[in-house]
C-alpha cells in the first residue's frame, strides 16, 4: 500500500463536493412499526446531516481540501449548519442561503439493534441550488482533483455539474441516491459510480439479489460508458467492475449501531484515495473500513470516520498490508 495510506506525510487531495444540507431528526425504536401502528420511539436526537455535507464533512476528515456547493434556508437551522460544516474545514464559501426555502430535513428512524434505518427527506432550499450557482463555482472544479456528488439536489443542477467536470477533466464520483424516478440525463459521464444493489438493479434494468446478479448489472452498466461501477453491498464489502473485470472486497466486522451517513463515509473516503492515485482495489478498501467505522456511531456528521480511525482499523485487521480481494 502506498505512502499516503501509511500516515506519512502527503499533498492534501482537493474535493469539490456537490450536494444537499440537512438537518436530521433522528430516533431510534426497538423496531419499525407495522402499517397504522403508533408506537412509542425513544432517544431523540438532532444531528448535521444531507448527503452532500456529509461526505464533505467525511472527506475534510479524511485529509482532503474540500468545497462544498449547496444550499441552505436562510434560517437558524442553516446558520447552525453552515457554522458546523466551517468548524469541520469545510470550504463553504459556495454555500449559499435561499430567502424562500428552508433548510433542507431529514426524518431518520434507526433500529436500537443497530441494524436498519429509514429515512424521509424534505429537501427544501437543497432543490434551489441552480445551474448557474454551479457555474459561479467553477473555480472549485478547475482546483478539484475530484468532483463527488449525489442526487440530493436537482437534476439539471447535477447534471451541469458533470458537464462542466468532463470539460475540466475532473474525475466525477456519482452515488446515485436517492435515486428519483430517472437518473440525470448524464449519469453515465461520472467516472466511478457507486450505486447499491437496489439503484445497481434500477440503472441497469437487472434484477440484483446477490453477487452474480450484481456482476451482470455492473457489467451493463460498463456498456453504458461507467468505466468504474462499484457496487456497495453493506457489511459485505463492495463489488468492484473495471477494465480489470469484477472482484470483491469483503466488508469490515464491527459493532454497527446506526448506518445512517456510511453510504456518504464510504463515497467520501473513495473519492479520497483516487485523488491520490491509489488503485481501486486500495480505494474500495479504504472505503470499506470508513463505511463500516460509520455505523460504529449514532447520527450522520457525527459518525464520520477520522483518516486515523480508518488507517488503525486497517492496521488493526493487517489489511494495510495486505488487501483482500475475491475474483468473481
Ligand atoms: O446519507 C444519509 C443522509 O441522507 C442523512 O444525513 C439525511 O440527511 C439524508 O440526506
Amino acid at each position: 500500500m502506498d505512502q499516503a495510506v501509511l500516515g506519512q506525510s502527503r499533498v492534501p487531495p482537493k474535493i469539490t463536493v456537490l450536494g444537499n444540507i440537512n438537518l436530521d431528526f433522528s430516533i431510534q425504536v426497538e423496531r419499525m412499526p407495522e402499517r397504522g401502528e403508533n408506537l412509542v420511539a425513544e432517544n431523540f436526537e438532532l444531528v448535521p446531516g444531507g448527503k452532500g455535507a456529509n461526505q464533505a464533512v467525511a472527506a475534510a476528515r479524511l485529509g482532503a481540501e474540500t468545497v462544498l456547493i449547496g444550499m441552505v434556508g436562510n434560517d437558524n437551522y442553516g446558520r447552525v449548519l453552515r457554522r458546523r460544516l466551517s468548524h469541520e474545514a469545510v470550504n463553504v464559501k459556495f454555500v449559499r442561503s435561499d430567502e424562500d426555502a428552508a433548510t433542507g430535513m431529514a426524518f431518520v428512524v434507526v433500529t436500537r439493534n443497530g441494524g436498519d434505518n429509514r429515512i424521509l427527506s424534505v429537501l427544501g432550499a437543497n432543490l434551489n441550488v441552480t445551474p448557474d450557482q454551479v457555474e459561479s463555482a467553477h473555480r472549485a472544479f478547475e482546483r478539484a482533483d475530484f468532483l463527488l456528488t449525489a442526487l440530493g439536489v436537482s437534476e439539471v443542477t447535477v447534471n451541469r455539474a458533470l458537464q462542466i467536470a468532463a470539460d475540466c477533466s475532473l474525475p466525477a464520483l456519482l452515488d446515485p441516491a436517492p435515486l428519483g424516478k430517472k437518473p440525470p440525463q448524464l449519469w453515465n459521464s461520472a467516472s466511478v459510480l457507486t450505486p447499491n444493489q437496489t439503484e445497481a438493479s434500477r440503472l441497469s434494468g437487472v434484477t440484483v439479489q446477490d453477487l452474480p446478479s450484481s456482476r451482470v448489472a455492473a457489467e451493463k452498466l460498463a456498456r453504458r460508458g461507467i468505466s468504474r461501477t462499484v457496487i456497495t453491498l453493506g457489511k459485505d464489502g463492495c463489488l468492484l467492475y473495471d477494465e480489470d473485470g469484477a472482484r470483491v472486497i469483503p466488508g469490515f466486522r464491527v459493532q454497527a449501531v446506526d448506518p445512517t451517513g456510511a453510504g456518504d463515509a464510504f463515497g467520501a473516503a473513495l473519492a479520497v484515495r483516487l485523488a491520490e492515485h491509489a488503485t481501486l482495489e486500495e480505494a474500495a478498501t479504504f472505503a470499506c473500513a470508513a463505511g463500516a467505522l460509520a455505523c460504529t456511531v449514532r447520527g450522520a456528521q457525527p459518525s464520520l470516520p477520522t483518516r486515523e480511525q480508518v488507517e488503525e482499523l486497517l492496521k488493526r485487521t493487517r489489511r494495510d498490508k495486505k488487501l483482500k480481494i475475491t475474483a468473481l
